[in-house]
């Protein structure tokens, strides 16, 4: 065990290692193929990650890994809400520095921040941009002598970082790993996907000839809208992006403005990483009886602030479950406070999914240091061959081969001679 952490109780951690474990199991490349690899090889020798993920039992096992491969880890949680604290204790029992609780305020959340900040880490991995933003304002000589490269894990710290490099100002070398294929096009379309199933679990509804609002159809909430449909609920699609309203529109959905489809609704879920998409001007048009939630990063697409402050009456129903008293005197419910609904009310993502995620986050770790002198600051895109490499890896362990290009095949491909 670890000195330096602080957790809620060190003594879950038995329930944490049953999770963990439970986890591993279904994390075959991260906690199986990669993990026994970097054992043997340890290709984090000596190496410091700083880490400001979910803390959950997934995390867990990315953590294990790192440590087989010789890193030291140094953890704090990326939502005030998200952290498992089961996991955590275990966690801190595997050795890992962990500065993360259930429920910690805004103030704490930063000083976890720089908890891990202060053990001057060689590799950032981040999710959200906390964690990379906090190093650029407050940490000058750590961003310049100390961190070798980052990671960043979702799709809302990847804007951060686009942002902050054509203003010219992201100082280290930044590998998107939210961008990779085997990243988006599962973790966030299936995670996030089956996320809305767990983050409503509890609250006796069926889907079944429902009307569910879907904001947005990227990543996370074309999956969203798909699963909900499964359920038998009837789905309007809000989008800003003409293209990608036309993909749920040819994908059988309603399409609309939110202020027209606010009203239908009897579940509004958000994944779109912009702000006030349920705004002051929607809450009287809100059902008796509907509920809000989030998937998106942060809690600012369900404006909650001005929310709270237009209810009438608040009070708790279950844990991270609100029933909010509107002037008009319908009741709403407000999942987990505007914040990830599938990481606050249930478990996050299922490990499997997890698996993909993690292992490109263990793969790049060690591509980090094996070619530490060649990157240069900037976003620098996760190499097609490791993302290719978890696709094969995962294939590997459901016992899946498929085809290869022969020569011939490649010539063709890649070529432009022939034609008609
Ligand atoms: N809950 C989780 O576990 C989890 C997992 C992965 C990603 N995320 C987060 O989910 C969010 C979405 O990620 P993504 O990968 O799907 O992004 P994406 O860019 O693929 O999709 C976002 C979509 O929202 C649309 N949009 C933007 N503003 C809108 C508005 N005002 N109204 C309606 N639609 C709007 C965009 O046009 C786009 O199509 C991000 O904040 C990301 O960090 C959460």
């Amino acid at each position: 065990m670890t000195e330096g952490y602080k957790v809620a109780d060190i003594k879950l951690a038995e329930k944490g290692r049953e999770g963990l474990y439970l986890a591993g199991r279904k994390m075959p490349v991260t906690a199986g193929i990669i993990r026994e690899d970097f054992s043997k090889n340890k290709p984090l020798k000596g190496i410091r990650i700083g880490a400001c993920l979910h803390v959950t039992k997934e995390t867990g096992n990315l953590a294990r890994t790192l440590m087989a491969g010789g890193a030291e880890v140094y953890m704090c949680g990326s939502n005030p809400l998200s952290t498992q604290d089961d996991a955590a204790a275990a966690m801190v029992e595997d050795g890992v520095h962990v500065y993360a609780w259930h429920g910690n305020t805004n103030e704490e959340y930063y000083w976890c921040v720089r908890q891990v900040l202060d053990a001057k880490p060689h590799i950032l991995i981040d999710d959200g941009g906390d964690l990379i933003v906090t190093a650029h304002k407050e940490y000058p000589d750590l961003i310049k002598n100390g961190i070798i490269a980052c990671q960043e894990e979702t799709t809302t710290g990847v804007k951060r970082f686009e942002s902050m490099e054509a203003s010219g100002n992201l100082k280290i070398p930044l590998f998107p790993v939210n961008d990779a294929r085997c990243k988006n096009e599962f973790d966030n379309e299936l995670g996030t996907g089956q996320g809305i199933v767990s983050a409503i679990y509890g609250m006796h509804i069926l889907f079944a000839g429902k009307t569910v609002v879907i904001a947005g159809y990227g990543h996370c909430s074309s999956g969203m809208a798909l699963r909900a449909r499964g359920l038998g609920a009837k789905v309007i699609v809000t989008e800003i992006d003409p293209i990608a309203a036309l993909k749920a529109t040819y994908a059988g959905y309603q399409v609309m403005k939110m202020d027209d489809a606010i009203s239908q609704a009897d579940v509004v879920f958000t994944a779109t990483g912009c702000s006030d998409v349920v705004a002051r001007k929607h809450f009287d048009k809100l059902k008796d009886g509907c509920i809000l939630g989030n998937l998106g990063h942060f809690d600012i697409e369900i404006a909650t602030k001005d929310l709270y402050a237009y209810a009438t009456t608040r009070k708790n129903i279950r844990k991270d479950v609100e029933e909010l008293t509107l002037p008009n005197e319908n009741k709403i419910y407000l999942l987990g406070q505007g914040r990830l609904a599938n990481l606050v009310l249930s478990e996050g993502h299922p490990a499997e999914v997890m698996d993909q995620s993690f292992a490109l986050q263990s793969l790049i770790s060690k591509y980090i240091i094996e070619n530490r002198e060649i990157f240069n600051p900037g976003i620098i895109k996760v190499p097609e061959d490791i993302d290719n490499q978890v696709g094969f890896l995962k294939l590997q362990t459901m016992g899946i081969e498929i085809d290869e290009w022969t020569e011939e095949q490649r010539r063709y491909v890649m070529g432009f001679e022939e034609g008609t």
